[in-house]
């Protein structure tokens, strides 16, 4: 099967020009001005609009055992929902608990996604515990191309580690070459101000972000960039959320610390006023990091804009209001944490981003593809239009004009937190390896078409970096 991509916009992380794209089978295979069709290819004509790299959504949650509850979407309804928001890969965070078997966890995830996952995926091996036996099942999972980890500062007791559990994951992390993607506010503090607000009687979902305010976050931002600075390891600071802990990442980036710094979504648009709607409205707003005083958001667009902060994410983690968030009525220390957004990511991030002058079109696809195959081994077979590079392509149409809305969206979840969010584009066709997945909003293609994707140690992609601008 072929398909010819023609006269749109191609748009890499460093150079932009109108051109076709030739796919052969799986993979880009030419790109240039008047590429011949030969019988039997499909033409997809792009005059007008943009061709962008399949997007990476680095951070999501497909299945979730957490707070008392799972996530609502299977790797179906996950991998489609991407799909038709421009998303060809994912990597998903794999976290058992801390008393559950490593190994018998990553089999448990990778059996979800197996044959059910309509674009590829990959998984962050979460650190939840970190004993000889951790140690022995890690080297295995890196040795089959799981190259990176997760880990907690926060959830202790369940996802959390101890300083003594990082301290050693960190100094194998050097050793195997991996980065290690963490999760970083002060636990203890967050133990001890919920206990203090619901002694209060400060029940309500708007008591979540007074339990984990900003220096939380910047004294376990801090805190985890002391131990990579330590190990020499190279640590992944997951959803920052406001300036205080990007001051203490960049603190730690100034002396010499590898660092690289992710952004969601939600912290970039939403605020905290949203978890203070009233009649408990506000649960559907409640994740961790919470949601911000406003005035943090232009310190996170400034920064990405930069390059200074590498990648938009998501988080994604998705729980029925109703039945799930409810969980929470009264204590807000049992509102599942987290905000569905794996399907509006790169409609949003265009929108706010580049349509309304943010970002350029460069930044926006480094930050929402390029960097994150970059930095989790996956460039330059994802991450870019390029000749030899898989066919995960995404023609966007900037001229679409549209809402966010529950009623139509294809996440496996009861509501949207962008419910009426207008959008300035979409994508119009996106493919996975060479063959269409969607078109014009709706999933046309194979459920089963992802594969688990092996990638190399990041420290075998030292150069990647320098060979693409942005
Ligand atoms: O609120 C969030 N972030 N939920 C998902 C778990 C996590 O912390 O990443
Ligand atoms: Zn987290
Ligand atoms: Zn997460």
């Amino acid at each position: 099967m072929s398909l010819l991509i023609r006269n749109g916009e191609i748009v890499n992380a460093g150079s932009r020009m109108v051109a076709d794209v030739y796919v052969e089978g799986e993979t880009i295979s030419r790109i240039g001005k008047d590429l011949e069709a030969p019988p039997g290819t499909e033409v997809i004509d792009a005059t007008g609009k943009y061709v962008f790299p399949g997007f990476i959504d680095p951070h999501v949650h497909i299945h979730l055992p957490f707070m008392g509850t799972f996530t609502k979407d299977t790797h179906t309804t996950g991998s489609q929902a991407a799909l038709v928001g421009g998303t060809t890969t994912y990597i998903e965070m794999m976290a058992p608990s801390r008393n559950e078997d490593l190994m018998a966890g990553y089999r448990n995830w990778t059996a979800l996604a197996e044959g059910n996952s309509a674009c590829d995926y990959s998984f962050h091996i979460g650190v939840t515990r970190y004993d000889d036996q951790t140690e022995a099942v890690l080297r295995e999972l890196v040795a089959e191309g799981m190259t990176s980890f997760k880990v907690f500062l926060a959830y202790k007791g369940f996802f959390g580690v101890t300083d003594a559990e990082l301290f050693r994951t960190l100094t194998l992390a050097k050793e195997l070459g991996v980065t290690v993607a963490a999760h970083c506010e002060n636990d203890e503090l967050v133990a001890q101000l919920q206990q203090r607000l619901l002694a209060e009687g400060k029940g309500g979902p708007e008591w979540h972000e007074p339990s984990r305010p900003e220096r939380v976050e910047a004294d376990g931002t801090a805190h985890f960039a002391t131990f990579v600075e330590l190990t020499g390891a190279k640590g992944y600071v997951v959803h920052l959320s406001c300036e205080p802990a990007l001051e203490a990442a960049l603190a730690a980036k100034r002396r010499g610390v590898d660092l690289a710094i992710e952004v969601v979504v939600p912290h970039l648009l939403l605020d905290k006023s949203y978890a203070e709607r009233p009649g408990f409205e506000g649960a559907k707003y409640v994740m961790s990091p919470p949601l911000r005083d406003r005035r943090n958001q232009a310190p996170l667009w400034n920064a990405l804009a930069a390059g200074v902060i590498d990648t938009v994410a998501t988080d994604h983690a998705p729980f029925d209001f109703k039945g799930q968030k409810e969980m929470g009525r009264g204590d807000f220390t049992k509102i599942p944490n987290g905000i569905p957004t794996i399907e509006d990511r790169v409609n949003l991030l265009y929108t706010y981003g580049v349509s309304r002058g943010r970002l350029s079109l460069e930044r926006f696809v480094s930050a929402a593809s390029t960097r994150a195959a970059q930095l989790f081994g996956l460039y330059p077979r994802k991450g870019v239009i390029a000749v030899g590079a898989d066919a995960d392509i995404v023609v966007y149409d900037p001229h679409y004009r549209g809402a966010i809305s529950a009623e139509t969206q294809a996440m496996n979840v009861d509501y949207s937190g962008f419910e009426g969010v207008e959008i300035d584009g979409r994508p119009s066709v996106v493919t996975v390896r060479g063959q269409v997945a969607v078109r014009d909003g709706e999933f046309v293609g194979d459920p089963g078409r992802g594969r688990l994707l092996r990638r190399e140690p990041a420290s075998a992609h030292e150069g990647a970096r320098e060979a693409v601008a942005g």
